[in-house]
């Protein structure tokens, strides 16, 4: 099951709520999310680099479909999550509807709402 988050809402926010090719982090139940805005759309994968634990979300930013960590500038497809060095962050769902940019996390069914 999916639920998904409102990450940003076009009225309250405008059109254009974040700068093209940067990166934020957004907490979302507890989990640590980079929300990263290409040329192509708005993309989400965890926000932890899997290489030291930096911030991808924090002053990374995206070439082309790939997130570059800040601190070592590894880079990231944001679409699949696959690392140029051979490691791998998790993506996630996103969409944009008629109202703002959702995020979908996804949850077991035994796990509380
Ligand atoms: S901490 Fe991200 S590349 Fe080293």
């Amino acid at each position: 099951m999916i639920r998904y988050f409102k990450v940003y809402d076009f009225k309250q926010h405008g059109n254009e709520p974040q700068q093209l090719n940067t990166t934020r982090t957004i907490d979302i139940e507890g989990k640590r999310i980079c929300l990263a805005r290409t040329a192509t759309g708005y993309y989400a994968v965890d926000d932890k680099c899997p290489h030291a634990g930096a911030h991808l979300g924090r002053g990374g930013w995206c070439e082309d479909e790939f997130v570059v960590c800040p601190v070592h500038r590894y880079k990231y497809n944001l679409k699949t999550g696959q690392g140029k060095q051979g490691d791998y962050i998790k993506p996630y769902l996103v969409q944009m509807r008629a109202d703002g940019v959702y995020i979908g996390i996804e949850k077991k069914w035994w796990q509380i709402w």
